[in-house]
């Protein structure tokens, strides 16, 4: 029988500011799990900046009501223990208050995907902090469809003929399917936007789920801008899909993301280790986690912390000059956000103010 693998996160208050998940909420989490998770497999609980990410594995399928209702329980405790320690944005994410049968829509960033466990089942949860979900795009365009990244795409016989990619439009709220290498130019016009158009999920060509993304954008879930949701990203791997180390190696080229500080700047995606995932340097800069698990019946064995490899060093190095060659720009862009795009913005109150000082020419 099928597999469901679910990924749930929100921040329910940083601890200092907006850099780190405070000890005592993760084991609020844990013990809620433990206590009230009867119909899960097996789960982790972990962080990565101010974000607490729940792993879980269990059979009820994905949209499972009681899967998210202990999510959003243990998200709703941990976030009351936050506002009595006043942890910065204590519950944040958490914007309504009671739960309706899904945690979509409410705040928690989601990725989950149902599958057949195989004889062997290696998975990648990618988490990030400081940045949004398009920040995924590239690094799946290059392990999904990249030959210069993913040399199975060449001489791997069941990698060979491509994936299908599903395309989300989160202001259109629509979904277009693409399949590769065919189309790779046309979808590329889409993804390249990675404001606006996700990759959320990747196929086989014969519908075996690859990849699923968080999707989830805050800012008009809620009407107003609230913020850019810190996304994560579940990658199967070998066997027909990306190697490990070509699911990872995307991440040894820091490309540049939106989020950092105030959610209002771009900046390079730095792979580290969970513990070096405390972004601190101008709230920053934005961070990635990866951990893998080998599945055995949902059980999660692991988890191996990928980033920690001294192999990543290079990138870490590299996304520490571009942070201090992006900084020295300051308020301007494309260091800064164009206007649309800020989190933070006084930008109709001045122009307000200076509306009669505006000459006509
Ligand atoms: P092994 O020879 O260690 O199994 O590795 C095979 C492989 O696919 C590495 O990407
Ligand atoms: P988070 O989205 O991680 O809460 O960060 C927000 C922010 O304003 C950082 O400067
Ligand atoms: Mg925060
Ligand atoms: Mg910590
Ligand atoms: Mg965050
Ligand atoms: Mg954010």
């Amino acid at each position: 029988s099928k597999i469901t693998l679910t990924v749930i996160k929100a921040d329910v208050g940083g601890s200092v500011g907006h850099t780190d998940v405070h000890p005592e909420l993760l084991e609020i989490a844990k013990e809620h799990l433990k206590e009230k998770g009867k119909m899960l497999i097996d789960f982790c609980v972990t962080h990565v900046g101010d974000d607490l990410e729940l792993i879980m594995t269990h059979k009820g399928g994905v949209d499972n009501k009681e899967v998210h209702k202990l999510a959003w329980d243990a998200l709703w405790a941990c976030a009351q223990r936050a506002k009595e320690l006043k942890l910065y944005g204590a519950g944040q994410d958490l914007l309504k208050d009671s739960f309706s049968g899904n945690v979509k829509g409410l705040g928690p960033g989601v990725a989950e995907m149902e599958f057949e466990e195989r004889k062997s089942e290696p998975v990648i949860i990618f988490m990030a902090d400081k940045t949004e979900p398009g920040a995924w795009n590239l690094p799946l365009y290059k392990m999904f469809a990249d030959p210069f990244n993913t040399i199975g795409l060449v001489i791997d016989p069941s990698m060979h003929q491509g994936f299908k990619f599903e395309v989300y439009d989160m202001i259109g709220h629509k979904k277009i399917i693409f399949e590769t290498p065919q189309e790779i130019y046309d979808m590329l016009v889409f993804i390249g936007a990675t404001g606006r158009y996700c990759v959320r999920k990747v196929y086989t060509k014969n519908n075996e789920i690859a990849a699923v993304s968080s999707t989830q954008r805050m800012n008009f879930m809620a009407g107003k801008y609230i913020g850019k949701d810190d996304p994560v990203l579940i990658v199967r791997c070998q066997n027909g899909l990306p190697a490990v180390g070509e699911a990872l190696e995307p991440f040894a080229n820091p490309h540049l993301v939106a989020g950092w500080m105030r959610g209002s700047h771009n900046g390079p995606m730095i792979p580290v280790s969970i513990e070096d995932a405390v972004p601190t340097r101008f709230d920053g800069p934005p961070r990635v986690c990866a951990l893998g698990f080998q599945l055995a019946e949902g059980k999660l064995i692991g988890p191996q912390d990928f980033f920690k490899d001294v192999a990543f060093n290079n990138a870490r190095k590299k996304a520490l000059e571009i942070a201090d060659y992006i900084r020295s720009m300051g308020p301007f862009e494309p260091h800064r956000l164009h206007l649309e795009e800020l989190e933070y913005t006084t930008f109709p109150q001045v122009a307000e103010k200076l509306q009669g000082r505006w000459e006509e020419e």
